[in-house]
């Protein structure tokens, strides 16, 4: 048991944070990179599955093979982005539940089973893609996530002859504030939630 978190703390993960499009010309070290890793697995997926994979492409080559799998309106604010996450799904992930679910054969729930095993893949990667937007703005970053892509031919570029799958892509960095347009509304509670 915690205690709640303040608010300003809640406003730099929800309040005050915000998709951001433009960048500030500020390099992510790599180790900020792994720092980030370290908070997005601990939080919690399906038989302790983990099933997602991050490529972080930061390099000009990197950017250049993620270009053509970009639609037009995400190519210019991808190609500035400091980082940008894969974040894709293995595939063969129920291979690693001997390793990360040790209190039952979990492994043995998937056998023979594709469309369990893409539904859990799916799922718990885009919890995982969340944690990740999450522990960014934690540690003081900004995203954009984007789902709009060519995910077979990223697929192509990056997974061929893997069981590796993407799933989205989140730019990375330090978003420029001055460029955000006025934040879109969100559906109220009575409208969204009921109680049961
Ligand atoms: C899974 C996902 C896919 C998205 N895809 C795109 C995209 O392809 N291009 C884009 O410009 N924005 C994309 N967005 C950004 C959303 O439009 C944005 O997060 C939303 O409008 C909320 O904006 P706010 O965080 O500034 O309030 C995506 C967001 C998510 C979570």
């Amino acid at each position: 048991m915690h205690a709640p978190i303040d608010s300003n703390a809640l406003a730099t993960l929800f309040s005050e944070a915000r998709t951001h499009s433009a960048w500030l010309d500020k390099a992510l070290p790599d180790a900020l990179l792994e720092q980030l890793y370290d908070h997005v697995r601990l939080g919690p997926t399906a038989v302790n599955s983990c099933p997602a994979r991050f490529v972080f492409v930061r390099s000009a080559e990197g950017k250049q093979k993620l270009a053509p799998c970009l639609s037009k309106g995400n190519l210019d604010k991808t190609l500035a982005a400091p980082v940008t996450v894969i974040v894709a799904y293995d595939e063969d992930f129920p291979e690693t539940l001997p390793e990360l679910f040790r209190h039952a054969d979990a492994r043995s729930w998937y056998a023979g089973q594709p469309a369990l095993i893409t539904e859990n893949a799916l799922r718990n990667s885009s919890l995982q893609a969340g944690y990740l937007i999450l522990a960014a703005r934690a540690l003081g970053l900004d995203c954009g996530p984007m789902s709009g892509f060519d995910d077979k031919a990223l697929n192509e570029a990056f997974f061929a002859g893997t069981t590796w799958k993407s799933n989205l892509l989140i730019n990375l960095g330090y978003g420029d504030a001055s460029k955000l347009r006025d934040r879109l509304p969100r559906l109220p509670f009575d409208r969204a939630c009921v109680l049961a």
